[in-house]
């Protein structure tokens, strides 16, 4: 095994290369990356049947990893421990359907598997076989179980495969690659330090034992800036209304039903995190007395009586420190930017987030969303992006934000 170590400044990567015909790609992916980052090949055994290991020392200026055991092998080191730490993002470009399922169950069988079960760092995969293996319900039950765990998953790509078939199981262009590889060292960290607290989903208010009031909201917006913002390093507490959606990796998850009991959460950590995101809709009324028993329909009409819930962004505001940073949303059908620029000024927010419910791939339940950002003294309209996206984004300006005034 090589030398563990380098150049200091460049960030570390370990490339894990299995066993398909993909295998041609990522040599030139990999002499893209090693023009900017320390790369550590190691290839599976059926890699190395693939592409030749003389390639990637010659490209990566080190010797190129195969095997746990072998004639080379310096045993005073525990190569697998020693990548796991030295790395700062391991990629596996390309993931066969096998690698896959090896990650997904723990199994650690060669010097690939145990780094990859070993590592620390952020992990990226990049899934490229046959149609027909990728779509197989196991393959997509191990992606799904990787995604759970908040390991990155790159989406296969459509078009001629080397079966002679059409269909999705492309690896991505190495330049598609690179550029997720760049964002994800970018990401990685830069939260590091901060506590933040993100409020997602609907509340619920009850009628009575059966019956509530709530909203379409589905929390996907609120979990993606959790998601998000621990990947980037943050301590995360996640206010939740009821959704039915994963908990993020690392990210301390707060249960809450009603409005009163999400103010009552905010109120014991408002104090001492950094920032609030509260993306979750909040029901404005609640019961003002709510029945007992289940309210029998024999009556031809039913009135309620509604109260007012506090405004838990407008509390936020009244009690937020000068170091601290402040994001509302705002969810509109109409006036979209009147509204939202009245709603930032009235709760003494940092930031705002505004979508319109009328615009196509915005608001409730869908994985995209289209958002004005509103500062006090400026706004920014975002086109349609993914709610992934929008959370990075957004976290990078409240990021900013909070270094103007903590400098
Ligand atoms: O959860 P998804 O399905 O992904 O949908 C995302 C979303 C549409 C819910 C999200 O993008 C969004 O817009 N969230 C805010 C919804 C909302 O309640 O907007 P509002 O304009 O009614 O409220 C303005 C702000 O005050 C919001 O930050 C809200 O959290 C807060 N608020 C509202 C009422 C209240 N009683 N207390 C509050 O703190």
């Amino acid at each position: 095994m090589g030398q563990i170590g380098g150049t200091m400044a460049k960030k570390h990567i370990v490339l894990v290369i299995s066993g398909g015909i993909a295998c041609f790609k990522a040599c030139q992916l990999c002499s893209d990356l090693s023009k900017k980052y320390e790369v550590q090949v190691i290839l599976t055994k059926h890699a190395a049947e693939f592409v030749s290991p003389v390639t990637f020392a010659t490209l990566t200026k080190r010797p190129c990893l195969i095997d746990m055991f072998s004639a080379e092998t310096d045993y005073t080191k525990v190569i697998h421990i020693e990548l796991a730490k030295w790395a700062d993002l391991v990629v596996v470009a390309p993931a066969t359907a096998n690698i896959l399922a090896k990650m997904a169950n723990g199994i650690a069988d060669d010097l690939a598997s145990t780094t990859l079960l070993a590592a620390r760092s952020k992990i990226l995969v990049c899934p490229a076989m046959n149609s027909f293996m990728l779509d197989n319900l196991a393959t997509q039950a191990n992606i799904a179980t990787l995604c759970k765990r908040g390991i990155e998953v790159m989406q296969a790509e459509t078009g001629f495969l080397a079966c002679g078939d059409i269909g999705r199981g492309k690896l991505p262009v190495p330049s598609e690659i690179e550029a997720k590889i760049a964002n994800l060292l970018l990401e990685s960290q830069t939260l590091k330090g901060l506590k933040i607290i993100v409020t997602a989903g609907p509340t619920v208010e009850a009628i009575d034992p059966v019956r509530y009031i709530t909203n379409h909201s589905s929390g996907k917006m609120g979990y993606a800036i959790a998601k998000v913002a621990a990947i980037k390093g943050a301590d995360v507490t996640l206010i939740s209304g009821p959704v039915n959606l994963e908990t993020p990796v690392n990210v301390n998850v707060v249960q809450v039903k009603t409005a009163l009991d999400m103010l009552e959460a905010v109120k014991a950590n408002w104090s001492d995190h950094d920032m609030l995101i509260m993306a979750a809709a909040v029901a404005d009324y609640r019961l003002n007395k709510v029945a007992n028993q289940k309210i029998k329909k024999s009556e031809a009409s039913l009135q309620l009586e509604l109260v007012k819930n506090p405004d838990i962004l407008q509390w936020a505001g009244e009690h937020k420190q000068a170091k601290q940073v402040l994001c509302g949303f705002a969810m509109e059908t109409e006036h979209l930017l009147e509204n939202a620029k009245n709603k930032l000024l009235a709760k003494n927010c940092d930031l705002l987030v505004a979508n319109d419910l009328t615009t196509k791939g915005a608001g409730f339940a869908g994985d995209t969303n289209v958002a004005t950002l509103l500062w006090p003294d400026k706004q920014e309209s975002l086109a349609l992006m993914s709610k992934t996206d929008l959370a990075s984004k957004l976290l990078s300006v409240c990021h900013e934000l909070y270094q103007t005034k903590n400098k």
